[in-house]
Parts: C-alpha cells; structure tokens; sequence
C-alpha cells in the first residue's frame, strides 16, 4: 500500500472470525492477528524471501515468520533478528462489523 490512508472493509464478524485474518486494503493482502485486546496488521508475504506469515508464530507483540524465523514487530514492522529488513504493519480499528485498516509510517 503505497499511501496511510484509512481502509474500510465490511462485513467481518469478529466474534465469529478466525485469526489471522486476511483482508485486502488498498490492494495489499494484510494479515489481521489478534494480540492480547489488540488488533495488528502486517503485510500477509514476508519481505524477506516472500513466504507467506499466514503461519507465523505470535510471540507476544511479534510475529516469527515460518521460513527462516524473521521476527517483526507489530507495531513498528522492524525485524528483530535480522537488520535492513522491514514489515508493513498496519492499525486496525474495529467499529461493529467494519473494520478500518490503515498502514503505519
Ligand atoms: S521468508 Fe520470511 S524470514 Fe525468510
């Protein structure tokens, strides 16, 4: 997503849903995990090799990706364990069942 302009997507039951789960927003596909009472965003393919973090590991605030065990931060998208490489990372706010999706700079 080239902009950090809110996106909208209708229609997801929260209560039903399953995490992670994939969106699409401003044509980027996102993964939406739950941590703790947050909602966190991240880019779905990892920017390292391109595997996908669909089956990534949460460990608290970070996500470990499958393929070479990458970690990025939720919140800021940086890798942990490996330097140069960063995630996009998104905010995700839940309003009924619409949510609102927007990158972080
Ligand atoms: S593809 Fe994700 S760490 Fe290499």
């Amino acid at each position: 997503m080239a902009d950090s302009q809110w996106h909208s997507i209708e229609g997801v039951d929260l209560q039903t849903a399953s995490f992670p789960l994939t969106v699409e927003a401003g044509g980027e596909e996102i993964l939406i995990f739950k941590v703790g009472q947050k909602l966190c965003g991240i880019q779905r393919i990892c920017p390292h090799q391109e595997a996908d973090l669909e089956t990534g590991k949460v460990m608290g605030e970070m996500l470990k990706c499958p393929h070479h065990g990458y970690i990025f931060h939720f919140i800021t998208g940086k890798c942990l364990n490996f330097t140069g490489v960063h995630a996009d990372v998104y905010e995700v706010v839940s309003e009924g069942n619409l949510l609102r999706v927007r990158r972080r700079d």
